[in-house]
């Protein structure tokens, strides 16, 4: 596996076959530096919640976001949706601590590493969930889904943007294929993703997008059972 050691030492450079068949991986270090990148930040905070919140009933006082990445998310969400309360929940140790130094200053909001397809959080205990593209790096997605699904309250709203085994085939994901590291094999379609939300007692609202060749899809889904 090759490591760029001067960047960020723990995250492998390209992609890897090594960890076929887990249920965890952490992104490469290419990916890492586009999601730690000030940009991201904007465009998560002037495009994407903004897009979101429109969706939604755009008022909850808990919310969960799994893959809480940097925190930048957090202070957003803090922004736009005003919780009481505020959990992101990140896999990678390193991604918390970042988010919590980031996320200083913002009332009862906890930064907890774990895993979005096992967590440690009580049945039907939050608003909103939130998945700002997190879910397509987990091999059992099934599961991660369940765990939204079971984390939110009745008629609580999930509010997603994912990449599928789409975005890969086409435009520019094909060469970004090449350098990013997902688990490919394990990955869903659209469609799966949807009808596993819907299986579960999920209503969906779903758009689609392509901005420069870059296929990806977002919406709601309102837990009705
Ligand atoms: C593409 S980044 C997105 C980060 C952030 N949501 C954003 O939009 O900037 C994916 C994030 O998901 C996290 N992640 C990957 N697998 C995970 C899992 N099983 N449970 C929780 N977080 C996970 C990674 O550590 C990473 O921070």
């Amino acid at each position: 596996m090759r490591r760029r050691s001067s960047l960020h030492g723990d995250y492998p450079l390209f992609s890897t076959n090594s960890r076929k068949g887990k249920d965890t991986m952490l992104m490469n270090s290419i990916e890492f530096w586009a999601m730690n990148n000030p940009i991201r930040g904007l465009i998560q905070r002037y495009y994407e919640v903004p897009r979101l919140k429109r969706l939604s009933r755009g008022q909850a006082d808990n919310i969960l976001e799994v893959g809480c990445g940097q925190g930048v998310g957090a202070r957003i969400l803090y922004d736009c949706f005003s919780p009481r309360k505020y959990v992101g929940v990140d896999l990678d140790a390193k991604m918390i601590n970042r988010a919590r130094k980031k996320g200083q200053g913002l009332a009862n909001a906890e930064f907890l590493q774990g895993d979005a397809s096992s967590l440690a959080l009580d049945d039907e205990s939050f608003d909103l969930v939130v998945d700002f593209g997190i879910i397509h790096h987990i091999p059992n997605w099934q599961d991660a889904l369940t765990e939204v699904h079971r984390t939110l309250k009745l008629n609580g709203e999930f509010l997603f943007e994912e990449l599928s085994l789409e975005t890969w085939e086409q435009g520019i994901g094909r060469p970004l294929k090449k350098i990013l590291d997902h688990p490919y094999d394990r990955m869903f379609r659209q469609r799966e993703f949807l009808d596993h939300l819907k299986a579960l007692g999920f209503e969906t609202e779903t758009y689609e997008e392509k901005p420069v060749g870059f296929y990806y899809f977002w919406g709601k889904a309102t837990k009705t059972r």
